[in-house]
């Protein structure tokens, strides 16, 4: 007989002003953080640790060991603060092996010199489809969900899938694809990979976008996903979603933050170096979105 799986403990952190969760998965004393959050002020160019502080209080009043720092994918809605939480907690921080290609494309954009090297050094482990990483009891169970973006992925821990911007809220639909590297037609494969993981599967959303009558909700099942999700519930062909997405993401503006973002995300969190004892972010003019 096949034994059930962990039921890891899962504490969802909503950031209200990218409306992005962070996690902190758990059982026993081994912990892992995934998708955590740097502020940052638009307007004031001031960076800020509040929400990963928060973080830092549930790992410390848990007395939590935390190994694993991971991204799902490098996000364009907000700055990561992996880079921080890896040396406050002294853990590793990992991303999907297609972060190489999304650092080759942004370095370019970005007009990053020979010191950044897109190879993923930045990060301390790249995965891909199959790898399985440990911490403690809990195995992490990675499955590639690409579509989104090229690097994305799903962490497996347990009973529980971290499935990255592929599905959201069944209202809300599904992530766009029209970033650089990003493909319809690959993120209905990798929904449809979700959506054959055994049906107990507990999905935590790497967002929500919620109307002002109800709060964030972080987990959905795949029961729900199937039969309500507005882009992908059973029955909706691939060609059908790969119009309805194309024809979405045409309206659509890029992320708010997608800038500042995806230059510190590609350094895996780290803000850029100091120049005269002052970092500065790079804004390419007439060279990102539409005209
Ligand atoms: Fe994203």
């Amino acid at each position: 007989m096949q034994q059930a799986p962990h039921r890891p403990e899962v504490k969802a952190f909503f950031h209200a002003d990218t409306c992005t969760f962070t996690y902190v998965v758990h059982e026993g004393r081994a912990a892992v953080v995934i998708d955590p959050v740097l502020d940052y002020n638009a307007v004031t160019a001031r960076t800020s640790t509040a929400s990963a502080d928060a973080v830092i209080a549930y790992v410390h009043e848990h007395r939590l060991t935390v190994e694993w720092i991971l991204e799902t994918h490098a996000h364009a809605d907000h700055l990561s603060a992996g880079d921080h939480l890896r040396d406050v907690f002294g853990a590793h921080l990992a991303i999907g092996r297609g972060i190489t290609q999304v650092q080759a494309r942004f370095k370019t954009l970005f007009g990053f010199g020979e010191d950044f090297v897109p190879d993923g050094r930045q990060f301390d482990r790249l995965l891909e489809d199959g790898d399985v990483l440990h911490a403690g009891v809990l195995d992490i169970r990675v499955m590639a969900t690409p579509g989104h973006t090229d690097d994305g992925l799903t962490y497996l821990i347990g009973d529980a899938a971290f499935v990255g911007d592929t599905v959201f809220a069944p209202e809300t639909g599904t992530a766009r694809c029209d970033f650089p590297g990003g493909d319809a037609a690959r993120l209905y494969a990798s929904i449809q990979k979700i959506l054959a993981l055994p049906a107990g599967t507990r999905l935590f959303l790497c967002h929500d976008y919620p109307p002002v009558t109800r709060e964030a909700v972080a987990e959905c099942s795949i029961a729900a996903q199937q039969q309500n999700n507005v882009h992908v519930k059973r029955g909706i062909e691939e060609v059908d979603f790969v119009a309805m997405r194309t024809a979405r993401d045409a309206t659509l503006a890029p992320p708010r933050l997608a800038l500042p973002a995806l230059q510190v995300n590609i350094r895996a969190g780290r803000l850029p170096p100091e120049e005269d004892g002052v970092r500065y972010l790079r804004l390419p003019l007439n060279r990102f979105g539409k005209s």
